[in-house]
């Protein structure tokens, strides 16, 4: 059976080295970092991804501010309300949790966010700036799953990495981040997307998969080579009368085809969800100490 790779304690221990200097930082007079998160309308996944992230803030040490909107909010209000939070000096970072209602402009919003507090890195300036190795936010999945592949120091040199799903946030970005020269990087990528021909062939030549495509258990224990590197994104919830909530979450693998051919897996839960937390904690701490824009 293969090495499970646990999100869950990793990210505890990462929270633990946060908490650090957090304290160093309090000892030397400055303030904690300061996150906010503006979450428009009551999606109910969107509310326990804001909730763990305000519970993550509050773990560490940090500060954080959670903006609550109604689902109905105007376009130019939420606009002012970034507006304030791109001038106050007190803010750190901080993000607009998505999806928005279908009503608001999903673009204009992430362009109003000024880059040097986009936490989320997906402003186009921090996306650009990742493309070309300079220094930038990173989205919070992709470099959780890069700090994951280090911590569990997993070769990634001349692997052949097959990324699936297409998405700026997480897709997209961890396709580009896997082919850098760098470790964890210099991968040869592919990225297959529902357009994609034949997924299963090219999941089969895959040393390195990382699956962000939104549908329960959709890669099977028949697509996947023996040995490979499994990275499951997905976070869906199926109906179960059973279950105590009325669903389950399942990831984008079927796990229990996959796992004994893999020589690395991450559950779900447990897996890249806790170590998104704490790519976004990371972020904001670079934020408040202007690592990447003075
Ligand atoms: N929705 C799903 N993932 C994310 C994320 O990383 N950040 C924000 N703001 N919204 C999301």
């Amino acid at each position: 059976m293969p090495q499970i790779l646990d999100g869950k304690a990793l990210a505890k221990i990462i929270k633990g080295e946060l908490a650090a200097q957090v304290a160093s930082m309090k000892a030397a007079g400055q303030r904690p970092p300061h996150l906010a998160a503006v979450l428009v309308g009551d999606d109910p996944a969107s509310q326990v991804y804001v909730r763990n992230k305000v519970r993550a803030c509050e773990e560490v040490g940090f500060d954080s501010t959670l903006i609550r909107k109604p689902a109905q909010i105007e376009q130019a209000e939420l606009l002012a309300t970034i507006q304030e939070l791109n001038a106050d000096p007190l803010i750190d970072g901080f993000i607009v949790q998505l999806p928005i209602p279908k009503h608001l402009d999903e673009e204009a919003v992430t362009l109003a966010i000024d880059p040097r507090k986009d936490v989320d890195g997906f402003h186009p300036v921090n996306f650009g700036r990742m493309a070309q190795g300079l220094p930038a936010y990173l989205p919070a999945t992709p470099l959780g799953i890069l700090e994951m592949l280090r911590r569990y120091e997993i070769a990634t040199e001349g692997a052949h990495a097959i990324v699936v799903g297409r998405s700026h946030i997480v897709g997209t970005p961890m396709a580009l981040l896997l082919s850098r020269k760098a470790y964890p990087g210099n991968c040869t990528v592919t990225l297959c997307h529902s357009r994609t021909r034949d997924i299963a062939a090219e999941l089969r030549r895959a040393d390195i998969v990382v699956a962000a495509i939104g549908k329960a258990e959709f890669i099977t224990g028949d697509m996947i080579k023996e040995g490979a590197v499994v990275i499951d994104v997905g976070i869906n919830r199926v109906e179960d009368p059973l279950a105590r909530k009325g669903y389950r979450l399942k990831g984008d693998v079927h796990f229990e085809t996959v796992a004994p051919k893999a020589s690395y897996i991450t559950p779900v839960p447990g897996g890249v969800g806790p170590m998104t937390v704490t790519s976004l904690l990371l972020n904001t701490l670079k934020a408040a100490r202007k690592e990447i824009y003075d």
